[in-house]
């Protein structure tokens, strides 16, 4: 959907933003701009280059300066869980927030989406943080890989924000057995206690699987900038071993890392269904409305496939 839908932008214009480092590559503000104004909504969704130290003070702003929420990408969503006035469950329950609502205290006590304040400002903002990365990982896995997960054997690389979350959400999938792999190990380790913890019949172990698995998902944002090394030790694991291969990076739609796969027989997606799901539920906490998922779904295969 082209500007020519959109609202025009005036006093009234109500903003929502993604905030990362780096930001370049997002394909949420055309997404998400294509599904507010599907909704005729009076809003615009920017982008912001923000750095981790400079988190704190933007969302301080960007709830002063009233906006209707956030979306959060690399680095923020494990840093976020600490900066919010309140966590949704879902942040809690998978212990990262990707999306975040600002909402007004009315007269009787009730936080409401700050954007239904309309002529009369609220006493008092909040931000609240959600997560919606969960849900669409595991629909997008099964959509665009056609992947029953249940008793699957799958290498999760990277444990961050988005690592994390795909891991404890396979877990509660019940997958057979999970193999968790990170640079900073420690992460890798504190996601493994969690799950045994969670999911008694699980198994998690730190490192790379011997033998084959029904698949691998690649989590960290190695693939994002070009001259990134592959998002795993050769060494260690050959992609001949995965059955399937997912990339949460959807810009560039082929990382060197889904190429290698491709090469190697395995069936593969890129991450541009989980950003969909994501992204549309976002839009749907923040609205109250059920969110166009094909409007955006159209936005986002032309911004990113030029189709
Ligand atoms: P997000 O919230 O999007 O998951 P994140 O929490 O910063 O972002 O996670 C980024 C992931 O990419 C982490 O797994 C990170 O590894 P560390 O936990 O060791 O930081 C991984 N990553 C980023 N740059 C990397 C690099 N150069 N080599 C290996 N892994 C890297």
């Amino acid at each position: 959907m082209s500007d020519e839908f959109a609202q025009p932008i005036n006093a009234r214009t109500r903003y929502c933003a993604v905030f990362g480092h780096p930001i370049k590559h997002s394909a949420s503000p055309a997404m998400q701009n294509a599904g507010i104004a599907g909704l005729g909504l009076n809003w615009r969704y920017l982008a912001f280059d923000v750095r981790p130290e400079d988190l704190r003070s933007t969302l301080l702003g960007a709830k002063a300066m009233q906006f209707v929420g956030l979306n959060l990408t690399v680095p923020h969503k494990l840093l976020a869980l600490e900066m919010v006035d309140a966590l949704d469950e879902s942040a809690k329950n998978w212990g990262a927030v990707n999306t975040v609502r600002f909402e007004g205290r009315d007269k009787h006590g009730t936080w409401l989406p700050l954007h239904l304040f309309e002529d009369a400002p609220p006493e008092k903002i909040r931000s609240q943080g959600f997560n919606t990365d969960a849900d669409a990982i595991t629909r997008s896995l099964n959509e665009d890989l056609k992947i029953e997960l249940a008793g699957t054997r799958v290498l999760v690389l990277g444990a961050g924000g988005a690592g994390r979350v795909a891991a404890l959400k396979l877990a509660a999938e019940n997958v057979g057995e999970l193999f968790l792999v990170n640079r900073t190990a420690s992460k890798a380790g504190s996601v493994a206690a969690e799950i045994r913890r969670r999911h008694l019949n699980v198994k998690v172990q730190l490192g790379y699987p011997r033998g084959e698995v029904d698949l691998a998902i690649n989590a960290t944002s190695l693939g994002l900038a070009p001259d990134d090394p592959l998002p795993f030790d050769g060494k260690q694991f050959s992609l001949r071993q995965a059955h399937a291969v997912y990339d949460m990076i959807y810009r560039p739609a082929e990382t060197p890392f889904l190429r290698a796969a491709k090469a190697s027989g395995s069936r593969v997606a890129n991450g541009l269904g989980m950003l969909l799901y994501q992204g549309a539920k976002a839009l749907e906490i923040w609205s109250g409305q059920p969110a166009p998922i094909e409007i955006m779904r159209a936005a986002l295969k032309q911004n990113v496939y030029g189709i």
